[in-house]
Protein backbone atom coordinates (compact mmCIF):
# COMPACT_ATOMS: atom_id res chain seq x y z
CA UNK A 1 0.00 0.00 0.00
CA UNK A 2 0.92 3.08 -0.32
CA UNK A 3 -0.83 6.00 2.09
CA UNK A 4 -0.88 8.43 -0.71
CA UNK A 5 -2.72 6.80 -3.57
CA UNK A 6 -6.26 7.19 -4.16
CA UNK A 7 -6.95 3.78 -3.79
CA UNK A 8 -5.62 3.60 -0.35
CA UNK A 9 -8.93 2.44 1.89
CA UNK A 10 -8.07 4.09 5.55
CA UNK A 11 -10.03 3.96 8.28
CA UNK A 12 -9.69 6.02 11.83
CA UNK A 13 -11.28 4.66 14.92
CA UNK A 14 -11.37 7.16 18.28
CA UNK A 15 -10.30 4.04 20.85
CA UNK A 16 -8.22 0.88 19.90
CA UNK A 17 -11.42 -0.74 21.06
CA UNK A 18 -13.34 0.74 18.50
CA UNK A 19 -10.78 -0.48 15.94
CA UNK A 20 -11.03 -3.67 17.16
CA UNK A 21 -14.45 -4.30 17.30
CA UNK A 22 -14.46 -2.87 13.16
CA UNK A 23 -11.74 -5.00 12.62
CA UNK A 24 -13.64 -8.56 13.66
CA UNK A 25 -16.74 -7.33 12.45
CA UNK A 26 -15.01 -6.71 8.96
CA UNK A 27 -13.85 -10.20 9.23
CA UNK A 28 -16.57 -11.95 9.89
CA UNK A 29 -18.20 -10.28 7.28
CA UNK A 30 -15.22 -11.93 4.77
CA UNK A 31 -15.74 -15.21 5.94
CA UNK A 32 -19.40 -14.96 5.48
CA UNK A 33 -18.61 -13.68 1.98
CA UNK A 34 -17.15 -16.75 0.98
CA UNK A 35 -19.64 -19.78 0.69
CA UNK A 36 -19.37 -22.77 2.67
CA UNK A 37 -17.78 -25.07 2.50
CA UNK A 38 -14.76 -23.48 1.15
CA UNK A 39 -11.81 -22.45 3.26
CA UNK A 40 -10.69 -18.87 4.15
CA UNK A 41 -7.25 -18.58 4.09
CA UNK A 42 -6.24 -16.24 7.25
CA UNK A 43 -1.98 -15.33 7.49
CA UNK A 44 -1.90 -13.35 11.40
CA UNK A 45 0.21 -11.05 12.63
CA UNK A 46 1.98 -10.96 15.35
CA UNK A 47 3.10 -7.93 17.88
CA UNK A 48 1.10 -6.43 20.45
CA UNK A 49 -1.16 -4.84 18.46
CA UNK A 50 -3.79 -7.56 17.03
CA UNK A 51 -3.91 -9.11 20.56
CA UNK A 52 -7.04 -6.82 21.22
CA UNK A 53 -8.61 -7.91 17.63
CA UNK A 54 -7.96 -11.73 18.62
CA UNK A 55 -9.72 -11.32 21.84
CA UNK A 56 -12.81 -9.31 20.75
CA UNK A 57 -13.12 -12.12 18.17
CA UNK A 58 -13.35 -14.60 20.81
CA UNK A 59 -15.79 -12.70 22.80
CA UNK A 60 -19.27 -14.84 23.09
CA UNK A 61 -21.51 -12.68 20.87
CA UNK A 62 -18.62 -12.67 18.08
CA UNK A 63 -17.22 -15.93 18.18
CA UNK A 64 -20.78 -17.81 17.80
CA UNK A 65 -20.74 -16.13 14.86
CA UNK A 66 -17.69 -17.62 12.76
CA UNK A 67 -17.61 -20.45 11.27
CA UNK A 68 -14.29 -21.76 12.58
CA UNK A 69 -14.34 -24.82 11.00
CA UNK A 70 -13.83 -23.33 7.30
CA UNK A 71 -11.15 -20.93 8.81
CA UNK A 72 -7.18 -22.10 8.13
CA UNK A 73 -4.97 -20.00 10.21
CA UNK A 74 -1.18 -18.77 8.61
CA UNK A 75 1.32 -16.50 10.13
CA UNK A 76 2.33 -13.80 8.45
CA UNK A 77 5.57 -14.28 10.07
CA UNK A 78 7.37 -15.92 13.42
CA UNK A 79 10.30 -15.03 15.81
CA UNK A 80 12.62 -18.19 15.70
CA UNK A 81 12.58 -19.29 19.15
CA UNK A 82 10.30 -22.23 20.47
CA UNK A 83 6.45 -22.59 19.88
CA UNK A 84 6.45 -22.25 24.27
CA UNK A 85 8.82 -19.05 24.29
CA UNK A 86 6.59 -15.67 25.20
CA UNK A 87 8.15 -13.78 22.33
CA UNK A 88 6.55 -16.51 20.22
CA UNK A 89 3.40 -15.21 17.45
CA UNK A 90 2.35 -18.60 17.51
CA UNK A 91 1.77 -18.90 21.61
CA UNK A 92 0.20 -15.11 21.49
CA UNK A 93 -2.01 -16.26 18.54
CA UNK A 94 -2.73 -19.75 20.24
CA UNK A 95 -3.66 -18.14 23.60
CA UNK A 96 -5.54 -15.20 22.49
CA UNK A 97 -7.41 -16.60 19.53
CA UNK A 98 -7.29 -20.36 19.20
CA UNK A 99 -7.48 -21.78 22.24
CA UNK A 100 -10.60 -19.86 23.24
CA UNK A 101 -12.23 -20.36 20.39
CA UNK A 102 -11.67 -24.27 19.62
CA UNK A 103 -10.27 -23.88 16.72
CA UNK A 104 -9.77 -27.24 15.13
CA UNK A 105 -6.10 -28.48 15.49
CA UNK A 106 -5.84 -29.44 11.49
CA UNK A 107 -6.80 -25.81 10.37
CA UNK A 108 -3.75 -24.14 12.54
CA UNK A 109 -0.29 -23.76 10.43
CA UNK A 110 2.23 -22.45 12.76
CA UNK A 111 5.76 -21.87 11.04
CA UNK A 112 8.12 -24.61 12.59
CA UNK A 113 10.41 -23.08 14.56
CA UNK A 114 11.98 -26.65 15.88
CA UNK A 115 13.32 -27.49 12.82
CA UNK A 116 17.52 -26.89 12.43
CA UNK A 117 17.75 -23.73 10.99
CA UNK A 118 15.21 -20.65 9.92
CA UNK A 119 16.12 -21.72 6.16
CA UNK A 120 14.92 -25.16 6.88
CA UNK A 121 11.60 -23.42 8.46
CA UNK A 122 11.22 -21.31 5.51
CA UNK A 123 11.61 -24.33 3.47
CA UNK A 124 9.18 -25.88 5.26
CA UNK A 125 6.51 -23.70 5.27
CA UNK A 126 6.58 -22.66 2.11
CA UNK A 127 5.89 -26.59 1.43
CA UNK A 128 3.21 -26.64 3.88
CA UNK A 129 1.60 -23.62 2.18
CA UNK A 130 2.25 -24.91 -1.36
CA UNK A 131 0.45 -27.88 -0.20
CA UNK A 132 -2.13 -26.24 1.12
CA UNK A 133 -2.99 -23.73 -2.03
CA UNK A 134 -1.93 -27.15 -3.94
CA UNK A 135 0.00 -24.59 -6.42
CA UNK A 136 3.19 -24.58 -6.79
CA UNK A 137 4.21 -21.74 -9.33
CA UNK A 138 1.76 -19.23 -9.25
CA UNK A 139 1.68 -17.23 -5.85
CA UNK A 140 -1.21 -18.15 -3.14
CA UNK A 141 -3.84 -16.01 -3.04
CA UNK A 142 -4.76 -15.43 0.89
CA UNK A 143 -8.48 -14.27 1.21
CA UNK A 144 -6.71 -12.32 4.28
CA UNK A 145 -2.99 -10.95 5.04
CA UNK A 146 -3.30 -8.95 8.64
CA UNK A 147 0.04 -6.95 8.98
CA UNK A 148 0.71 -4.24 11.47
CA UNK A 149 3.45 -1.54 11.11
CA UNK A 150 6.35 -1.06 13.11
CA UNK A 151 7.86 2.36 13.99
CA UNK A 152 10.30 1.88 11.41
CA UNK A 153 7.81 1.32 8.40
CA UNK A 154 8.63 -2.46 8.37
CA UNK A 155 5.47 -5.06 8.19
CA UNK A 156 5.17 -8.69 8.91
CA UNK A 157 9.55 -8.75 9.28
CA UNK A 158 9.95 -7.05 5.87
CA UNK A 159 12.71 -4.22 7.01
CA UNK A 160 14.17 -2.07 5.14
CA UNK A 161 17.24 -3.00 4.77
CA UNK A 162 17.37 -6.28 4.95
CA UNK A 163 17.34 -8.70 1.74
CA UNK A 164 14.17 -9.96 2.67
CA UNK A 165 12.27 -7.10 1.33
CA UNK A 166 13.79 -8.03 -2.34
CA UNK A 167 12.87 -11.75 -2.44
CA UNK A 168 10.58 -12.12 -5.85
CA UNK A 169 10.65 -15.77 -5.93
CA UNK A 170 10.10 -17.22 -2.57
CA UNK A 171 6.94 -17.21 -0.94
CA UNK A 172 8.76 -17.50 2.80
CA UNK A 173 12.10 -16.58 3.74
CA UNK A 174 14.72 -15.61 6.16
CA UNK A 175 14.86 -11.93 7.76
CA UNK A 176 18.17 -11.59 9.86
CA UNK A 177 19.06 -8.48 10.26
CA UNK A 178 17.31 -5.71 12.75
CA UNK A 179 15.83 -8.06 14.60
CA UNK A 180 16.50 -9.44 18.32
CA UNK A 181 16.10 -12.94 16.95
CA UNK A 182 15.86 -14.36 13.22
CA UNK A 183 12.67 -14.23 12.08
CA UNK A 184 10.82 -16.24 8.93
CA UNK A 185 8.50 -14.31 7.05
CA UNK A 186 5.92 -14.56 4.16
CA UNK A 187 7.54 -12.75 0.82
CA UNK A 188 6.47 -9.66 -0.46
CA UNK A 189 4.82 -11.39 -3.47
CA UNK A 190 3.00 -13.31 -1.34
CA UNK A 191 1.56 -9.87 0.29
CA UNK A 192 0.59 -8.84 -2.77
CA UNK A 193 -1.22 -11.49 -3.69
CA UNK A 194 -3.71 -11.44 -0.82
CA UNK A 195 -7.23 -10.83 -1.62
CA UNK A 196 -7.72 -8.41 1.12
CA UNK A 197 -5.22 -6.95 3.11
CA UNK A 198 -5.32 -5.17 6.82
CA UNK A 199 -2.99 -2.99 8.54
CA UNK A 200 -3.89 -2.23 11.89
CA UNK A 201 -2.11 0.34 13.33
CA UNK A 202 -2.79 1.76 17.24
CA UNK A 203 -1.08 3.64 19.62
CA UNK A 204 0.62 7.38 20.31
CA UNK A 205 3.94 5.48 19.10
CA UNK A 206 2.58 4.90 15.75
CA UNK A 207 1.48 8.45 14.82
CA UNK A 208 5.44 9.41 13.80
CA UNK A 209 5.22 6.78 11.19
CA UNK A 210 1.95 6.82 10.03
CA UNK A 211 2.31 10.56 9.38
CA UNK A 212 5.53 10.32 7.15
CA UNK A 213 3.35 7.05 5.20
CA UNK A 214 0.76 9.93 4.24
CA UNK A 215 3.25 12.49 3.83
CA UNK A 216 4.20 13.07 -0.14
CA UNK A 217 7.41 14.63 0.77
CA UNK A 218 8.49 11.25 1.05
CA UNK A 219 9.46 8.89 -1.54
CA UNK A 220 6.08 6.56 -1.96
CA UNK A 221 8.00 3.60 -1.37
CA UNK A 222 10.39 4.47 1.41
CA UNK A 223 9.14 2.37 4.31
CA UNK A 224 8.72 -1.91 3.50
CA UNK A 225 4.37 -1.22 4.33
CA UNK A 226 4.45 0.92 1.61
CA UNK A 227 5.91 -1.67 -1.06
CA UNK A 228 2.55 -3.48 -0.23
CA UNK A 229 0.40 -3.41 -3.40
CA UNK A 230 -1.49 -5.76 -4.19
CA UNK A 231 -1.94 -6.79 -7.78
CA UNK A 232 -6.18 -7.66 -7.98
CA UNK A 233 -6.93 -7.57 -4.14
CA UNK A 234 -7.48 -4.13 -1.81
CA UNK A 235 -5.73 -2.91 1.17
CA UNK A 236 -7.75 -1.69 4.02
CA UNK A 237 -5.74 0.48 6.89
CA UNK A 238 -7.55 1.03 9.89
CA UNK A 239 -5.85 3.14 12.40
CA UNK A 240 -6.26 4.64 16.03
CA UNK A 241 -3.53 6.73 17.22
C1 LIG B 1 5.69 -8.99 14.77
C2 LIG B 1 5.11 -8.41 13.49
C3 LIG B 1 5.51 -6.97 13.26
C4 LIG B 1 4.49 -6.11 13.93
C5 LIG B 1 4.90 -4.66 13.95
C6 LIG B 1 3.95 -3.85 14.79
O1 LIG B 1 5.64 -10.18 14.87
O2 LIG B 1 6.12 -8.25 15.62
O3 LIG B 1 5.39 -9.13 12.49
O4 LIG B 1 5.60 -6.63 11.91
O5 LIG B 1 3.25 -6.22 13.29
O6 LIG B 1 6.18 -4.58 14.53
O7 LIG B 1 3.96 -4.40 16.07
P1 LIG B 1 3.08 -3.88 17.26
O8 LIG B 1 1.68 -4.27 16.97
O9 LIG B 1 3.63 -4.60 18.46
O10 LIG B 1 3.28 -2.43 17.32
Amino acid sequence: MNANSPAANIRYFETPSRLFDEAAQFILSLVKAKPSPEKFSFALSGGSTPRGLYERMTQEDLCSLFPWERIHFFWGDERWVPASDKRSNYRMVRETLLDPAQVPQANIHPIPTSVASPELAAADYEKILKDFFQQKFSFPAFDLILLGLGEDGHTASLFADDPAIQEGKRWVTTALLNTAEPRVTLTLPVMNHGRSILFLVSGEKKKEIFRKILDPKYPTQAFPAQKVHPVSGRVLWFISI
